[in-house]
């Protein structure tokens, strides 16, 4: 397993508006998708290409285009915050959706509702803002590769290191993007410092 932790100036800054707890929903769903751009930008940074020819306005010259479709799985809620930043870059992309709950007591993911399309030859991104426990994640990857995919990369805003592990445990073979690996997991199993609870924050709740 590869991580990206983001180290660039915009996404420093947009992360700290979305920590920061008197940040409401309408700024931090628009900071989540200015977030997630770059994000998405990361996580697509070595998605093969192929050559083709383009007429400019002056004369014929090489041009590139994504040589395999784009799929995002967002798993619900919180995936909901990413998913138009996926969609502005990637208009054409396919999208699935995981319903997963946390039980409050064991914090072990729940499913509810998910459905996914083809996904074969695609690169997938799995986007789950807040890696924490890792059991959310590592069960979407799971669903994934049951349809088919090879090709993963999780896309999260915020990670816990013992998320990290769990991925690393289940799902070596993926590459992991992230916004920061921050410090710890709470009793209550949030990311320590966090931004709290992501769809909480997305959707005023
Ligand atoms: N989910 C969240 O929304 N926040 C956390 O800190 C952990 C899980």
């Amino acid at each position: 397993m590869s991580v990206t932790e983001l180290d660039h100036p915009l996404a420093k800054d947009l992360l700290t508006s979305l920590r920061d707890r008197d940040t409401e929903s309408p700024r931090f769903r628009e900071y989540a998708h200015r977030l997630g751009l770059l994000l998405v930008a990361e996580a697509l940074t070595d998605i093969e290409v192929e050559e083709t020819k383009v007429q400019t306005p002056l004369e014929g010259g090489t041009g590139y285009r994504l040589g395999k479709p784009v799929v995002a799985v967002a798993v619900l809620r919180a995936g909901l915050g990413l998913l138009d930043s996926l969609l502005t870059l990637v208009p054409d992309a396919a999208i699935g959706f995981a319903g997963l709950q946390r039980d409050e007591e064991t914090a072990e993911p729940i499913e509810y509702y998910s459905k996914f399309p083809e996904m074969g030859g695609a690169r997938v991104l799995v986007l789950e803002p807040m890696l924490a426990t890792g059991g959310s994640l590592s069960w979407a990857i799971t669903m994934t590769k049951q349809r088919g995919a090879t090709d993963i990369t999780a896309v999260t805003v915020v990670s816990a290191p013992q998320g990290l592990e769990v991925i690393e445990r289940d799902h070596p073979d993926i590459r992991v993007v992230t916004g920061s690996v921050d410090d710890d997991l709470d009793h209550n199993f949030y990311i320590r410092p966090g931004l709290g609870d992501m769809g909480d924050r997305l959707f005023g709740t």
